[in-house]
């Protein structure tokens, strides 16, 4: 098994739910700093994979390995603290702390707002909040609520959380979903400088001009399978996969 810039290795893994597989059999290599994008149709089983690396979820049979190590059976917490961090389809924010209290907790290993280090860690923490806040457009917001944010700065708040984790590898779950164009050129161009910096990155995402915008790699999952892993205009190429993408809308 060679191990030439393979981060995360997925192999033959395995989940049902009741009698549903959701995850058929996937064996999928995310390589370091590139962007792998996971397409597919809804209730493919792109959300289940992330959790099943996160451990949020236990496979059925398969095993992860970061870094050529299993991560099978490791808590989320402990998942997280190698250096995999993602984002929840659903956000998850703090919704009634401040925007950078929410960014703020993320910060460092088992991190919370009362952490050790006396006041000049403190003050470097929050010199780094503002930093991502700024490049993520929500400086003036710092104060407000999560909860009283914008629907785009929602978005744009779970990026500065992950932004915040210094993880090795980023797990986004639709973050560019229902953005509008403007938002969205900014959150490419977020992304690509990440990228540039060394963060490793797999994405969920549906927005095509997003998935040409952004990948290096596309995974294309159906029904808990893996259809096709590869070089991206190859794979959104196929006619096989378009009809599956697009339904009624190709042909
Ligand atoms: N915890 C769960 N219990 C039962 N079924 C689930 C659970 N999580 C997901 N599913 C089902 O698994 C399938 C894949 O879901 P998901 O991974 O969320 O798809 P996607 O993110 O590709 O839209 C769907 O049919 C969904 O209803
Ligand atoms: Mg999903």
């Amino acid at each position: 098994m060679s191990h030439d810039n393979v981060l995360l290795r997925i192999s033959e893994l395995q989940k049902s739910f009741g009698g549903l597989t959701v995850t058929n059999n996937v064996s999928l290599d995310l390589r370091a700093g590139i962007v792998t994008t996971l397409v597919g149709p809804n209730g493919a089983g792109k959300t289940t994979l992330f959790n099943l690396i996160t451990g949020h979820l236990t496979p059925d049979a398969g095993d992860i390995f970061w870094n050529g190590q299993s991560i099978v059976g490791k808590s989320h917490y402990q998942i997280g603290r190698l250096g995999i961090a993602r984002t929840f389809q659903d956000l998850r924010l703090f919704n009634h702390m401040t925007v950078e209290e929410n960014v703020l907790t993320v910060m460092e290993p088992s991190a919370w707002i009362w952490q050790p280090g006396g006041s000049r860690a403190r003050k470097a923490r929050k010199e780094k909040v503002r930093h991502i806040l700024e490049r993520t457009r929500l400086a003036d917001k710092a104060g407000t609520r999560a909860i009283d944010l914008a629907y785009a700065e929602r978005k744009f708040l779970s990026m500065a959380r992950i932004m915040a984790t210094d993880a090795k590898i980023w797990l986004l779950d639709e973050p560019a979903s229902g953005l509008d164009r403007g938002s969205y050129e900014l959150f490419l161009e977020l992304l690509r400088t990440e990228v540039k910096q060394g963060v490793t990155v797999c994405i969920i995402e549906h927005n095509l001009d997003i998935v040409v915008g952004i990948s290096d790699r596309i995974a294309f999952l159906d029904q808990g399978k893996l259809l096709a892993d590869g070089d991206p205009a190859a794979v959104l190429k196929d006619p096989h996969l378009a009809a599956i993408y697009f339904g009624d809308q190709a042909a």
